[in-house]
Parts: C-alpha cells; sequence; structure tokens
C-alpha cells in the first residue's frame, strides 16, 4: 500500500490553530478528537516478530507484582486485531488515534538495527489509519524499557537516553511519511517515580537517588530526541512531551500545607516542566533533594539547552487532582495520590506531605472525580506560558464495567465523567488556553499496569476470554459528541 502523506488525509490538522469555542457547548472548528493506547496495553503477541522482552514483561511475569498475575503477553490482541480496531475507530469518528511503539519490537536489544518485522506492523496500522482518515499520534515510549538496557542500567544510567535518540532516529526514519505528530514520552514522571522510587511499576526498583537520576535521564532522552525527530522528520511535523502534571491542591489555608503542595509541586510537576519549557530545573526542587544527588555533577554542560528545545504540542494528562497537607493534618490521609503512588517519602520526606482525596465521588481506582482540576491545569499552564500549545492526551475514568444479559454494557458514570471533563476542556478554551484536541483514555479496555486487567479504562468493552469488543453507550455517546463538534445540552 502506498503511503499516503498525513496532511492529505487528515481529516484534523492538530498543529492548526483552532477558532475559540463558543459560548454554547460547541469546540472550536479542527479540533481534534481521539482516543488513546499504549503497545503493552494492547499489542499483545509478546515473543512474535522478533519481539524481546521489555521491562514490563520481566516484571508482570514476577510473582506478586501484578494482580492476579496478569501479564500483557495476550492483552486486547490489538496486533493481530488492529483492522478492526481501526473499523471500530471510524465507526466512532475518531479524527486521530493516539498510540506507542514498543521499543523492543522495533531494536530487541535496545541498540543496532531495527528488525524490519516490528516496524512493518507500525506501517500496518498506521496505513489502515490514513486509510479510514484518521489521523496517527505516535509516542515512542510508554514505559516498555528493553530489558537489555535496564540490565545495563535503565533510565538511572546516562547512556539510555542516548539510546533512546538513536531508537526515534530509526523510527522517525520509517513512520516520518506516515505520522504528522510525534510525542517523546508518556509520562516520564511515572517511568522515573513509579518505576524507580515507589517501585509498583517496573522496574520495582526502590532507590531514590536513582529516581532523580532517572528523572533528568528521562528528560535529556526527550531534549535528544526532539534533536533528532527535527531533523529526519519533514517540518509540517508536529512533536510533544505527554506530562501527567499534578493538579495540587494544599487540603487548608494553612502554611504547612502550603509548603507540602510546594514539595509536591516540585517533584511531580517542575521537574519536567522547569527543564522542558524554562531551560532550568527550580532551585527549589535542587534543594529539597540536594541530600540524594549531586546536581551539579549529574546535569552536564549542554543538558539544559537539549532538554528545552521548543515543541509544539505539551500534552496535558488528567484523572483526579492530588491533595496534599502536611502530616499533621494527615486525618483521613490516603497513600493514593490519585496517580499510583503509594508513598513520596524518599524524595519528600515523609515528615512532609500527606495526601487526601478530593471528595468521596471516586471511580474504581479510589481516584476522586474532580473536573474543575483540569480546567485549572489547563488554565494555569495557559497563563504560565502563553505561547505552548496544548493537547489534552488522557483523559478518562475505570468503573466496573459488565455486559448485560441483552448484550449491551451501559456506563452512565463514564459518560458523566466524560461530559464533566470535556466541559471543563470546552471552558478552558473559552478562558483562553490554546487546547487542540481531546484523546480519551482508552480506546479499549486493556492492562492497568500493576492492577492487571481488574480495571477497565475503555470506551470499548473487551471480552479478554473471546476477544469480542462491544462499545459501550459512553463510546456511542462520544461518537455524537464527536460528530456534534459540542457536548450535549
Ligand atoms: C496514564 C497512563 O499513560 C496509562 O498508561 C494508564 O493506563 C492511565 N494513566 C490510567 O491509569
Amino acid at each position: 500500500m502506498t503511503a499516503v502523506r498525513p496532511e492529505t488525509t487528515a481529516q484534523s490538522a492538530p498543529g492548526a490553530s483552532a477558532t475559540p469555542a463558543s459560548s454554547s457547548g460547541s469546540f472550536p472548528t479542527g479540533f481534534v478528537w481521539g482516543a488513546a493506547t499504549a503497545a503493552y496495553q494492547v499489542e499483545g503477541a509478546a515473543a512474535e516478530d522478533g519481539r524481546t522482552p521489555s521491562i514490563w514483561d520481566t516484571f508482570s511475569h514476577t510473582p506478586g507484582k501484578v494482580r492476579n498475575g496478569d501479564t500483557g503477553d495476550i492483552a486486547a490482541d490489538h496486533y493481530h486485531r488492529y483492522r478492526d480496531d481501526v473499523a471500530l475507530m471510524k465507526d466512532l469518528g475518531l479524527t486521530a488515534y493516539r498510540f506507542s511503539v514498543s521499543w523492543s519490537r522495533v531494536q530487541p536489544t535496545g541498540r543496532g538495527p531495527a528488525v524490519e518485522r516490528g516496524l512493518d506492523f507500525y506501517r500496518r496500522l498506521t496505513d489502515e489509519l490514513l486509510e479510514a482518515g484518521i489521523t496517527p499520534v505516535a509516542t515512542l515510549y510508554h514505559w516498555d524499557l528493553p530489558q537489555e538496557l535496564e540490565d545495563a542500567g535503565g533510565w538511572p544510567q546516562r547512556d539510555t537516553a542516548d539510546r533512546f535518540a538513536d531508537y526515534a532516529e530509526l523510527v522517525a526514519r520509517a513512520l516520518g511519511d506516515r505520522v504528522g505528530v510525534w510525542t517523546t514520552l508518556n509520562e516520564p514522571w511515572c517511568s522515573a517515580f513509579l518505576g524507580y522510587g515507589s517501585g509498583v511499576h517496573a522496574p520495582g526498583r526502590t532507590d531514590p537517588a536513582a529516581t532523580l537520576r532517572a528523572a533528568h535521564h528521562l528528560n535529556l532522552a526527550h531534549g535528544k530526541a526532539i534533536g533528532v525527530l527535527r531533523a529526519a522528520l519533514p517540518s509540517s511535523a508536529q512533536t510533544s512531551l505527554t506530562l501527567n502534571l499534578h493538579q495540587v491542591r494544599p487540603l487548608t489555608g494553612s502554611a504547612e500545607d502550603a509548603e507540602a503542595a510546594r514539595r509536591i509541586d516540585a517533584v511531580g510537576n517542575r521537574i519536567f516542566t522547569g527543564p522542558v519549557l524554562d531551560g532550568a530545573y527550580p532551585e527549589d526542587l535542587l534543594a529539597d533533594t540536594a541530600h540524594l544527588v549531586d546536581w551539579g555533577q549529574l546535569v552536564r554542560e549542554g543538558d539544559l539547552a537539549e532538554i528545552s528545545r521548543p515543541i509544539d504540542l505539551l500534552g496535558v494528562n488528567y484523572y483526579a487532582p492530588t491533595v496534599v497537607s502536611h502530616p499533621a493534618d494527615g486525618a483521613g490521609a490516603t497513600k493514593n495520590d490519585g496517580h499510583g503512588a503509594s508513598d513520596h517519602s524518599p524524595w519528600t520526606g515523609s515528615e512532609h506531605v500527606a495526601f487526601h482525596l478530593a471528595n468521596d465521588d471516586l471511580t474504581a481506582m479510589n481516584w476522586a472525580i474532580d473536573a474543575s482540576g483540569l480546567h485549572t491545569l489547563l488554565t494555569g499552564l495557559a497563563a504560565s506560558h502563553p505561547r505552548q500549545p496544548l493537547m489534552v492526551t488522557e483523559n478518562g475514568a475505570a468503573f466496573d464495567d459488565y455486559v448485560s444479559p441483552e448484550g449491551v454494557v451501559n456506563d452512565p458514570q463514564r459518560i458523566a465523567y466524560l461530559h464533566a471533563h470535556l466541559d471543563a476542556v470546552r471552558r478552558a478554551v473559552a478562558d483562553g488556553a490554546d487546547v487542540r484536541g481531546y484523546f480519551l483514555w482508552s480506546l479499549l479496555d486493556n492492562f492497568e499496569w500493576s492492577y492487571g486487567y481488574s480495571k477497565r479504562f475503555g470506551a470499548v468493552y473487551v471480552d479478554y476470554a473471546t476477544q469480542r469488543r462491544i462499545p459501550k453507550a459512553s463510546a456511542h455517546w462520544y461518537a455524537d459528541v464527536i460528530r456534534a463538534n459540542a457536548l450535549p445540552p
């Protein structure tokens, strides 16, 4: 099949500045309507066509790490069913699909030449998308580091950033004629802090100094990859980074709670936005963590210039706000910060912070539902970085979905969640935030990391025994929103 240039077939141009939303429920003309997935969560085919284990294969196959012993070996079998899945996306009217590339499928050892059979899957997938009029949005890293690179030290090792830049170049050269929107990393906070800090994600290490080294090398990997992408891709290509920014709120107006919020904002947000958007690590972060790493040695000359290369879009993933207090206000505290971190103590000092739920309206993840946090996050970014276009690259919720005897999945709570959060996006746009689009997490039910298949985030239900797909009521609702480019009254 001939490659089709994205700009000639895409229904929407993610880079194009959108015309402002009206005060009614409608979105700007050209607003991007998408859904997202990630390779390890949906592809399966873990040992096919030359793919080798990533840290998530190793982690999920280690007893006790993932609920029910679930693994991504088969997942939603998207590797084999991508044609049907693209047909589903077309039925929904999606204008974009955000997926990730499995590093160890493309470059099994994390070094050396690409495996063409691995790249071919992404060629087939993107051709199918373009044929369906859907813009492919490719994420290069959604947490699945080739195991061999972890064995060589993983993200705490500086060399991993160079390996990532090489891999980015291989993928860009292979897919640059088909993919117009590129994201380097998805949620590097999770890779660093859950992977090397709390250890609830792969590779499962619990080393505070390694966590901060990993964070810097992820930033560096991002910056190096942006340089490589710019050189390898046509000038029309859009580059981006996706962050799970914590919408941090102090529990009370006390100075102690404000201090707890400052600390979490530093290690949760500004450790990435500082170097990437402003070209420097924040002074307070360096001071808070000086007992763990020698930042002067870790950050080499030229690193910050590389990390702060301009990006066309900043991707924002939002699920729930993060409410914090000084531990003395710990009554009602939870171990969960809304991103799956059960303990921030190694890098914040547990004596400084306790986490709370914003309210008791919870999803199946026990995350508090509060759409105002998304509005605050987007308008806050628009105020602090007015020239940086934004994209909501993930938003959604897990609920305990089931198939009724009539064979349908009714998920009114998800519809309410999506409605409220889309309204928050629309209001942010009306208030001046340059938000180019929205990607629902997720297209399909999938492997929810350490929760395995026990949590369902999909707009489309997956019966894992048969791999049958059933669009939930929320999928039909989302299709109506896309068609109208507006929320229902
Ligand atoms: C963010 C991650 O990018 C995604 O992989 C995950 O499934 C969702 N959050 C839900 O936890």
